[in-house]
């Protein structure tokens, strides 16, 4: 039986980098039998120019009925004036929502052949492999809000941060089993000095870690772990924190690896997955066909080790990066003298030759 792979590329370089996910995906479908088949539906700006919304229900129904989703990016300078409700960010929120993908996560390993392209010390960023579980449906982006939509100088607006134990549980918890089959390492991140929910998120935290014996809990303030990440990255193993603080964190992780587009990312849940790149819509390089899509690729490598459970066909796509790194290619946001100067279709075809 055939598997269904929805993808929505959404805006900017969202359409470049998911052609080329999808021609890696459908080199290893040939290769394995794996009878994929794709559907592709609009969200983001380009939805809101085709039909007034970001998320048009065709396509959140289609992503709930799919067997996996591959997401490209959305937003952009172009809608930055549009009704807050009908942002094209609502789109990427909407679909985790719809989906109830609550764990994000975020893998940063540095590949051996880009080691000396982080702008921090070679030393430093060596031998890092941490996994960011970020909360993804929960927290402030999620609370409510108050926002007017008139100038006049004088008004206030919120948006509320909040957490119930059974959101943290589900979380910890999956950061526990990730630990399990890593080193057994858990970092939980806060601001439990200053905010009501980190203490409700640092207490349900220890109380999920007393199941896990083998596990070293270590909790830390979202300040300093941020400094961590630039001075020490190797101490971590997986780090579980909530929505906003995963979102600036990853970005921050991303430097270790030389470029963000070079990370890839799974958000899981209850049934259908969907993969993304961390990075969004690069409106500064849309259209000019230089885009990294390695982060893309390795997010179609992720779908198919986490949703269809086809460990080979992954493996095989996260070596043939490796080895077109390894080749020399790379698209300009890492290129070096000395090494090839790639497109992202020369990078992709790199890619392919390698499967
Ligand atoms: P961004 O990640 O789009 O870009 C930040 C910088 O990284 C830019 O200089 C960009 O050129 C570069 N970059 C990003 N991806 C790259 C790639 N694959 N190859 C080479 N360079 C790459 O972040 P931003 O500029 O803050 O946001 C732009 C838009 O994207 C905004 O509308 C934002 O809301 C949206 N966004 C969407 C998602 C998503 O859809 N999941 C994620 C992040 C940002
Ligand atoms: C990400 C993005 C999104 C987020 C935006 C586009 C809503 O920055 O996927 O990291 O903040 O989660
Ligand atoms: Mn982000």
């Amino acid at each position: 039986m055939s598997k269904k792979i929805v993808v929505i590329p959404g805006d900017g370089i969202g359409q470049e980098i998911t052609d080329s996910a999808v021609a890696v995906l459908k080199k290893v479908s040939d290769k394995y039998n794996l009878n994929l088949e794709f559907e592709s539906h609009p969200a983001g700006g380009t939805a809101y120019d085709l039909c007034g919304t970001p998320l048009p229900q065709t396509t959140l129904e289609a992503a709930q009925n799919a067997d996996a989703v591959l997401f490209g990016a959305v937003g952009g300078p172009k809608w930055d004036n549009v009704e807050p409700t009908l942002r094209p960010e609502k789109a990427v929120l909407g679909l985790r929502k719809g989906l109830g993908l609550y764990a994000n996560l975020r893998p940063i390993k540095v590949a051996d052949a880009l080691v000396e392209y982080s702008p921090l010390k070679e030393e430093i960023v060596k031998g890092t492999d941490v996994l960011i579980v970020r909360e993804l449906i929960g927290g402030i982006y999620f609370g409510d809000k108050c926002e007017s939509e008139i100038y006049e100088g004088n008004e206030r607006a919120w948006d509320l941060e909040n957490y119930s134990v059974p959101e943290v549980n589900r979380i910890v918890e999956f950061a526990m089993q990730a630990a399990k089959k890593r080193k057994n390492k858990v970092t939980s991140v806060d601001k439990s000095n200053v905010l009501a929910t980190s203490r409700l998120w640092r207490r349900t935290t220890a109380k999920v870690a007393e199941k896990y014996p083998e596990i070293t809990l270590e909790n830390l303030y979202v300040d300093n772990c941020a400094m961590q990440l630039t001075i020490n990255p190797s101490q971590f193993d997986v780090i579980v924190t909530g929505n906003l603080f995963g979102d600036i964190l990853s970005d921050e992780a991303a430097v270790l690896s030389g470029s963000i587009g070079m990370l890839p990312s799974a958000s899981i849940g209850e049934s259908t997955s969907l993969y993304e790149p961390i990075h969004g819509s690069a409106p500064d390089i849309a259209g000019k066909g230089i885009a990294n899509p390695l982060a893309t690729i390795l997010s179609a490598a992720m779908l198919l080790r986490y949703s269809l459970d086809e460990q080979e066909a992954a493996t095989c796509i996260e070596q043939a990066v490796d080895k077109a790194l390894a080749q020399g290619y790379r698209t300009p946001d890492l290129y070096k003298e000395g090494f090839i100067k790639a497109d992202t279709k020369t990078m992709t075809e790199a890619v392919l030759s390698n499967i």
